[in-house]
């Protein structure tokens, strides 16, 4: 055999090794620049004022690909009860499904050699019994390949942040429209509005912080006070739905940042697959009108 025909074998033979018929997830990592995201590199972020990018996935190609796009976050969202198992609110979604979903992009980050800090949301009724059974209930996410959980609720959370984090699990906590208490809300409806309620949010969310929480999603909550409370957090990184363009950071879901939504969106939501020709430039898009501040805009996106 000639050493031209055995170089080409064994350069296919390595691209047999990764190569799927099925899409493809690269064997390489596509931002090889960019050091792996971290809980000191995101505190470092914050401090410059560098905008933080974070969105949805719920498998191993949609993740490489947001990855790849350049998001800093991706979060495995109990939304997936709604975008992917078609009900109607998150309460129904099983810790087991987050687990499995936790484990599909986990392993589509990692063959990807990808860079992104990867969140799983805990599910409806997996922390609210005891601080044991948050904590048992957090390492089957991160044995599943988290980086981080992300649990719903105020004040009566912090002792189990406390617990979790002391304890090795970094938290996101999530104030302001708690899609898991939907039915307690009264619906999806803008929260934290008015004086007593703006108070309360931001007494949870310094409560929060004060339990090493280092990111909280503030979701529908008027653009003044997610301002207002994100200068309050120096230790605990602000991500917006609906917050407006004062938070540390943004997440949107993937489906409706790629138009995938057959009925009206919510009003904080940008259709960012409109000019563009892939999901991976539709992704970039958000991730640049993130970092720029175009996304969100307070006149249209916001309360
Ligand atoms: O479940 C989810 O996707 C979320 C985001 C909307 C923040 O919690």
């Amino acid at each position: 055999m000639s050493e031209t025909t055995q170089t080409k074998q064994t350069s296919s033979d390595a691209l047999a090794q990764h190569a799927t018929p099925y899409g493809t997830i690269p064997p390489a990592s596509p931002l090889p620049s960019r050091k792996p995201v971290s809980l000191p590199r995101l505190q470092e972020m914050q401090n410059r004022g560098e905008k933080i990018a974070m969105l949805t996935a719920y498998d191993a190609t949609f993740a490489a690909v947001a990855d790849a796009a350049g998001v800093e976050c991706i979060l495995v969202g109990d939304s997936l009860g709604m975008v992917c198992q078609g009900r109607v609110s998150t309460v129904g979604v099983s810790l087991e499904t987050m687990r499995y979903h936790t484990e599909c992009v986990a392993r589509g980050l990692h063959r990807a050699q990808a860079t992104s800090w990867l969140i799983a949301d805990m599910p409806f009724a997996s922390y609210q019994e005891s601080r044991e059974q948050a904590i048992r209930n957090a390492s089957v996410l991160m044995q599943a390949g988290a980086h981080m959980v992300k649990l719903e609720g105020g004040g009566w959370t912090t002792d189990t942040v406390r617990f979790l984090v002391e304890r090795g699990i970094p938290v996101c906590a999530h104030l302001g429209l708690t899609p898991q208490t939907v039915h307690a809300l009264g619906g999806y409806r803008v929260q934290g509005k008015g004086d007593v309620a703006a108070q309360q949010l931001r007494q949870h969310a310094l409560a929060l912080q004060d339990a090493g929480a280092t990111m909280v999603v503030l979701e529908m909550v008027p653009h003044v006070i997610a301002s207002q409370l994100t200068s309050e957090l120096p230790r605990c990184a602000t991500i917006g739905i609906g917050a407006g363009n004062g938070t540390a950071g943004q997440v949107l879901v993937m489906h409706d940042l790629l138009g995938v939504n057959l009925g009206k969106m919510a009003r904080f939501v940008r259709n960012f697959m409109q000019d563009q020709n892939s999901v991976r430039d539709a992704i970039a898009a958000y991730v640049a009108a993130v970092k720029d501040g175009s996304f969100p805009n307070n006149a249209l996106h916001a309360w």
